[in-house]
């Protein structure tokens, strides 16, 4: 919605503000040792695990792995979206956050429309209250009223100008809106007529649209708020702003595909569902939702329109899958739907089926050899063509190396090297052991690369105490990119903080792993890292890198020379 605001505001805001005051005005900590602390307001807890370090300008929760910088706080804490985390913040110290022409007027044109679209809620509220019909329409289908009040559920009335009339002096921001339509003949009408109104909430609870849904079999059956400057259907998620706290609690987000999903679940006790709008899920989905909690679960008809809404979630989640994510399907008996399955047996019959679900990676191996032969040489294959690309998509890491090592089984043979990015097999974290420093325990499986990057993350101002012919390594190691480009920050910024570091790769797709390498404890009983070992094995991991990198040479040209690929001209 607003226009991009520059990276170096961001990061010159990030260097002015101080986390612990933005903190502090919410969640009173007490100082201990160099950090703060509290007790974690984003989970349940008695004593304190929730540090916040001035120095790293980054908080972490020891028991629930919340982490981030001062921005990262506010989003998760405020609920707020990115632009207005940054605007919070310029704010508190006084100043303008710049931004161009049109993002600025857009910005500007929205409070008001927030307001009128909350107004709108509440007008349909109280119609609700006023029809019976619509009422008992509800409560047939297994809605009490505080499950209705919860969701903000209201009732759109018949004609063509109830709203124009309750709201007479803001018809151009009801046609901005989408609430009101202006036909050919130049007429003025409510969009929505005689319909259950279901508000759609951003993520700070905010309503930007409506879904509506008629009381009879009337078509079509749900009418959406069209694309406005508040609502882009694609990046929201009904039922996100009321799951969000349940999903953390749960570690687990439900996503499914209707509006009366969300609310009947949430009605037998289900509170982490969202539904997408009408659409099918998308990559940015479930970003959204990884952002939110590790774990989807996507819910799906057992039907041929479910399948195939299914395989698109489940291609679009690929991408998203860092380690420590994970995706599920679960598909309900045909003609089902969550709402029949919870309204039918209740939380304990939509919970058995949960149980039953699959794992994305399961779920797309049977997709992909649902027409194969897998007990001939042909179907197993093609099965492994068809499934490379796919696991390509999938961002390096264990998790992919696992999901290749299933289909290894399932064929019964190992991948290539060159295939399905199992080089990263050569750095993978047995392969290469420190033999001879002793390291803490939690550290030992860690590939050198994670390690280098962990120590410059965690300790920034070590890079300086560095020599120039100390930081070459080998670029084609799998997250070379990463570390240059770290290195290359510490550089440039002398005293960055871990903070305006990791804010740099918010867009990144390893914004994720790098957060949790920057929380990542380094001794057993989480006591700081001090910067002299931080420096002793930053240097000792990029020298593993560079042993590592020559001994992988090494064994090319062994196994070369084996399958006497090896030229002569290349041994001399
Ligand atoms: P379904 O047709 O599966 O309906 O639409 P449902 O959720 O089971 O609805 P109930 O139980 O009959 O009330 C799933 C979702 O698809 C979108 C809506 O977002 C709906 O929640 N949809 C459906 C539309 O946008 N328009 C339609 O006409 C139908
Ligand atoms: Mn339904």
């Amino acid at each position: 919605m607003a226009g991009p605001i520059p990276q170096h505001f961001i990061d010159d805001l990030l260097s002015r503000i101080d986390i612990v005051d933005v903190i502090n005005a919410r969640v009173t900590l007490k100082k201990s040792g160099s950090n703060y602390k509290a007790c974690c307001p984003f989970h349940g807890e008695k004593t304190p695990s929730f540090t916040v370090s001035q120095t790293k300008q980054f908080y972490h929760c020891f028991g629930c792995n919340e982490s981030g910088n001062a921005i990262g706080f506010l989003m998760a804490y405020d609920n707020m979206h990115f632009v207005d985390a940054i605007e919070t913040l310029a704010e508190s110290i006084g100043v303008e956050v710049p931004r161009d022409e049109k993002a600025a007027q857009v910005h500007n044109d929205s409070r008001p429309l927030y307001k009128l679209m909350e107004d709108v809620a509440h007008y349909y509220q109280t119609e609700l209250r006023k029809k019976n019909e619509a009422i008992e329409y509800l409560k047939n289908r297994g809605l009490d009223g505080e499950t209705a009040k919860h969701f903000g559920i209201g009732f759109a009335p018949d004609g063509w100008d109830a709203l124009n009339k309750a709201f007479s002096d803001q018809e151009q921001a009801l046609i901005k809106t989408g609430m009101l339509k202006r036909s050919d003949n130049g007429r003025v009408y409510q969009a929505f007529r005689n319909r259950i109104m279901f508000p759609i909430r951003d993520r700070r609870g905010r309503t930007i649209g409506f879904g509506g849904r008629v009381l009879s079999d009337e078509e079509p059956k749900y009418l959406n708020s069209p694309e406005t400057p508040l609502f882009h259907k694609g990046s929201e998620l009904y039922g996100l702003f009321e799951a969000r706290k349940h999903a953390q609690d749960e570690n687990m987000a439900i996503v499914v595909e209707g509006y009366m999903d969300v609310v009947a679940l949430a009605q037998h006790g289900v509170n982490n569902a969202v539904a997408t709008l009408g659409t099918a899920a998308n990559q940015q989905h479930s970003e959204i939702l990884f952002k939110v909690v590790p774990n989807i679960v996507f819910c799906f008809d057992g039907d041929k329109a479910g399948r195939s809404a299914a395989w698109r979630a489940l291609v679009n989640t690929l991408p998203c899958l860092q380690d420590g994510r994970d995706a599920h399907f679960l598909f309900l008996p045909d003609g089902e739907d969550p709402d029949s399955v919870v309204s039918a047996g209740g939380q304990a019959a939509f919970k058995d089926l949960l149980s039953e679900r699959q794992s994305i990676i399961d779920v797309m191996y049977q997709q992909l050899a649902a027409d194969l032969d897998m007990s001939e040489i042909g179907g197993q294959a093609t099965l492994a063509d068809k499934a490379k690309p796919l696991l390509q998509t999938i961002p390096n890491g264990v998790y992919k190396q696992l999901a290749t090592r299933r289909l290894e089984r399932l064929i019964g043979l190992p991948m290539g090297s060159e295939q399905a990015g199992a080089r990263s097999g050569a750095y993978s974290n047995r392969s290469y052991q420190t033999q001879s420093r002793s390291q803490p325990e939690q550290i030992k499986g860690m590939t050198a690369m994670s390690r280098a990057v962990m120590l410059l993350l965690q300790h920034p101002s070590i890079i300086s105490t560095m020599q120039t012919d100390m930081l070459q390594f080998d670029q084609n190691i799998r997250g070379a990119d990463v570390l240059q480009a770290l290195i290359n920050d510490c550089q440039q910024v002398p005293d960055i903080s871990t903070a305006r570091l990791l804010e740099r790769f918010r867009e990144d797709p390893n914004h994720g792993f790098l957060n949790q390498l920057a929380i990542k404890p380094y001794w057993p009983d989480n006591r700081e890292l001090d910067a002299e070992t931080a420096a002793t094995e930053f240097a000792h991991s990029i020298d593993q890198l560079n042993q590592r990198s020559q001994k992988t040479e090494v064994d090319k040209l062994d196994a070369s020379a084996r399958t006497g690929l090896l030229s002569v001209k290349k041994k001399l």
